[in-house]
């Protein structure tokens, strides 16, 4: 997996844990129904899919890194019946039409070039039931995020051309929306 020491420290601290639960990820996903099957891109140590777990109605969780993507089965998987996949975003090992929400949370910019975010885009929507809903949010460029990233992927998306990607990648209704060091989206798979 493509993060530094410092990075990787981050995204397991009680601090990471205590924002993303306690703001970020009600925000990000403020009225996405997610009391279906729910798939989410990106869980990297576990903290965002800890949250999902108990708000979805069924939850699968994808991640590109092999030994996290162990970690996580013998883990939080067991502990919360959580279907743990090793897999990429950009080649999800789904059927069309499996999910009724996707979800991704501070994974995007890790994706290493815009063209495989566009194909993970597009893999969303193809894994979507017409209707469903596609949201997420990513980071904001900043002196920090530069920091934290020195020697990461760090392949940032910006929010003003976000829409425009969603909708070539064949979804509806794009919508993106600042916060303080993130930015939240969403667009739907068209009935
Ligand atoms: C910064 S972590 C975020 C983890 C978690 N969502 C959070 O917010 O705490 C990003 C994760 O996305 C994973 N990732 C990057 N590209 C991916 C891809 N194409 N498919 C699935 N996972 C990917 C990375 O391996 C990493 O574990």
């Amino acid at each position: 997996m493509a993060m530094n020491v410092l990075h990787q420290r981050i995204c397991r601290s009680d601090s990471w844990a205590d924002r993303m639960h306690g703001t970020t990820l009600p925000w990000a996903t403020r009225d996405v129904e997610l009391d279906g099957e729910v798939l989410e891109i990106g869980p990297g140590y576990g903290v965002t899919t800890r949250w999902l777990a108990p708000r979805a109605g069924a939850l699968t969780a994808l991640e590109v890194d092999p030994v996290l993507a162990a970690d996580l089965r013998d883990g939080l998987g067991r502990e919360l019946g959580v279907d743990i996949r090793h897999g990429d975003g950009a080649a999800l090992p789904f059927p069309d039409g499996s999910f009724d929400a996707v979800v991704c949370f501070t994974m995007l910019h890790h994706v290493p070039t815009p063209a495989e975010q566009d194909r993970l885009f597009a893999e969303a929507a193809r894994v979507l039931r017409p209707g469903g809903t596609f949201a997420g949010i990513d980071s904001r460029l900043s002196l920090r995020f530069r920091l934290i990233h020195v020697g990461d992927t760090m392949t940032v998306v910006d929010p003003a051309g976000l829409p425009d990607r969603l909708s070539a990648a064949g979804l509806a209704a794009p919508a993106t929306e600042l916060g303080q060091r993130s930015f939240r989206f969403r667009a739907a798979r068209p009935s």
